[in-house]
């Protein structure tokens, strides 16, 4: 076994300890229907970084996080996670990587305790009481004991986010990606489950990647922050950075302006659909 991947070394620049993976995108495109969604991408995120991605809806954040989970390949290009190729069978038997979708994909036939085992349940680690230990250890954690029982028809979406977090915990991962996890959640809720990502990665060895909208998330918790636009990343940088710019496209993405002078959906209508 790739001794790489368990070996507990402090991060130099997050502080986390122990098995947190990094991930490397290497001049990644990728394509449906010979149309092009993600244009040369290539950056790192270092083992036990909380590593942000924004950008417009259709910019390719989603499509990126499925190339990361190895859920598909890039057209052309290379994603590896902890060296390995992500689609491989023996890279996800070695490395934990658990992605929290953003409808939060819990099976609706099946109550909390029972979508939180399965995974543990499906790959045989321990007994029922010790995968009892488990999820009753991640409920704790994302506190919402209280919804064991409880279908996820029966959860309020905040419940139901945190839920979805504490399913993925329970895979113990090295690598926690996140798609909008605070989306359709109100502010105080969103504000909490972005303590709870900057918690988990003090408190635990893991790298988070997060998808997200929610620019005070973004610009609080994060080590560093890429930005999509029509598949290209357009920047990447420290929250203090991003701040600082004096791009105007960045500006008016991060602070958009009403105007009702001038409003955005006047120049939509004069531009070609896509
Ligand atoms: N499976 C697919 N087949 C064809 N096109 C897709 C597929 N998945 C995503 N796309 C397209 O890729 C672009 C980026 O999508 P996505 O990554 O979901 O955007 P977002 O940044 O909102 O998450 C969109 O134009 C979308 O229609
Ligand atoms: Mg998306």
């Amino acid at each position: 076994m790739d001794s790489t991947c368990c070996s507990k070394t402090r991060n130099p620049f997050t502080g986390v300890e122990a098995n947190a993976v990094g991930v490397q995108v290497a001049g990644i495109s990728k394509s449906y229907s010979g149309v092009e969604v993600l244009t040369n991408l290539n950056f790192e995120v270092q083992p036990g970084e909380i590593f942000v991605l924004m950008g417009p809806s259709g910019s390719g954040k989603s499509v990126l996080l499925r190339l990361i989970a190895g859920l598909e390949s890039p057209t052309s290009g290379t994603v590896t996670v902890d060296g390995q190729d992500p689609c491989l069978e023996e890279t996800r038997d070695r490395v934990r990587l658990a992605l929290v979708f953003q409808a939060g994909a819990l099976f609706n036939s099946l109550n909390v305790y029972d979508n939180l085992a399965l995974y543990p349940r499906e790959h045989r680690s321990g007994d029922e009481k010790s995968i009892r230990e488990k999820v009753m250890h991640a409920l704790k954690i994302l506190s919402v004991e209280d919804a064991v029982n409880k279908f996820p028809s029966e959860l309020s979406g905040g419940m139901k986010k945190r839920v979805s977090i504490a399913r993925a915990l329970v895979m113990e991962p090295q690598l926690l990606l996140y798609d909008e996890p605070t989306s359709e959640l109100d502010p105080v809720m969103s504000a909490t489950i972005s303590e709870i990502i900057a918690t988990l990665k003090n408190e635990y060895s893991v790298t988070s990647i997060v998808v997200t909208h929610d620019r005070s998330l973004a610009l609080t918790i994060a080590n560093r922050v890429g930005i999509l636009m029509d598949g290209k990343l357009i920047t990447l940088g420290t929250p203090e950075e991003l701040k600082a710019t004096k791009d105007p496209k960045l500006i008016d993405f991060l602070h958009p302006k009403i105007d009702l002078q001038n409003p955005r959906f006047k120049k939509l209508e004069t531009q070609e659909p896509k």
